[in-house]
């Protein structure tokens, strides 16, 4: 069992809805003990790709993408969700973002000054529940002509359609906690 799962036992509480609560280490509160072992995983993975960019969406994703991005040497680029009023329609890449879990839809954001055909891409996000917004990334890094190095996740929940729609796609996921169900309040992990 790695770190991030002892302490989604530890400390994560199971909501209805199937959804995990883990805002005392990783979503509101973040505990940089949890941020060191979890990228510490990401380069365990993927340490040899080319990587010349970290891309994540705002909000939860940007701690742990700044800091792979830290080790990595390399910047890190995060998606915006809301309309940035200094960045015109022609400078950006766009791709919608459907959240079944908010019942929203939204445009998620990158200036095209910032990705071009020269970069290979990390793809890092906190959670991974029906893939949108990982796949609205890896869309917008389509659209720049750069190359998805892989996908990386902290929390999938491998009960609910995100794994299977990206491993369709051909993209490289590496997940470093996998949940097979929140059911009854217990978290399962998947097995090795
Ligand atoms: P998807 O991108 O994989 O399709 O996820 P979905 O639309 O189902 O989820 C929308 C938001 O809810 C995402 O955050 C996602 O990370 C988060 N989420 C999904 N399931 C859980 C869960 O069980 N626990 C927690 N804590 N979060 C979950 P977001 O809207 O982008 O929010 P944020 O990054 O601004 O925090």
């Amino acid at each position: 069992m790695n770190y991030l799962e002892k302490r989604i036992l530890e400390d994560g509480i199971v909501k209805p809805g199937n959804v995990l609560k883990v805002d005392s280490f990783l979503n509101h509160q973040i505990d940089p003990m949890v941020m060191e072992e979890v990228v510490n995983e990401f380069l365990n993975y993927f340490g040899d790709r080319k990587i010349t960019k970290v891309i994540t969406i705002e909000a939860s994703g940007i701690a742990p993408a700044i800091m792979l991005a830290a080790k990595l040497k390399v910047p890190m680029l995060f998606a915006k969700k809301t309309e940035p009023s200094t960045l015109k329609n022609e400078n950006r890449y766009e791709s919608e973002v459907h959240s079944y879990t908010k019942g929203v839809t939204s445009n998620v954001i990158i200036s095209k000054e910032y990705l071009d055909e020269t970069d290979s891409v990390l793809i890092i996000d906190d959670f991974l529940a029906n893939g949108q917004a990982a796949l609205g990334l890896a869309d917008i890094v389509q659209q720049s002509g750069a190359e998805v190095a892989g996908i990386g996740i902290c929390i999938e929940k491998s009960f609910q359609k995100g794994h299977e729609l990206i491993k369709e796609a051909g993209l490289d996921l590496f997940s470093i906690c996998r949940i097979k169900s929140l059911e009854d309040g217990e978290v399962q992990f998947m097995e090795e």
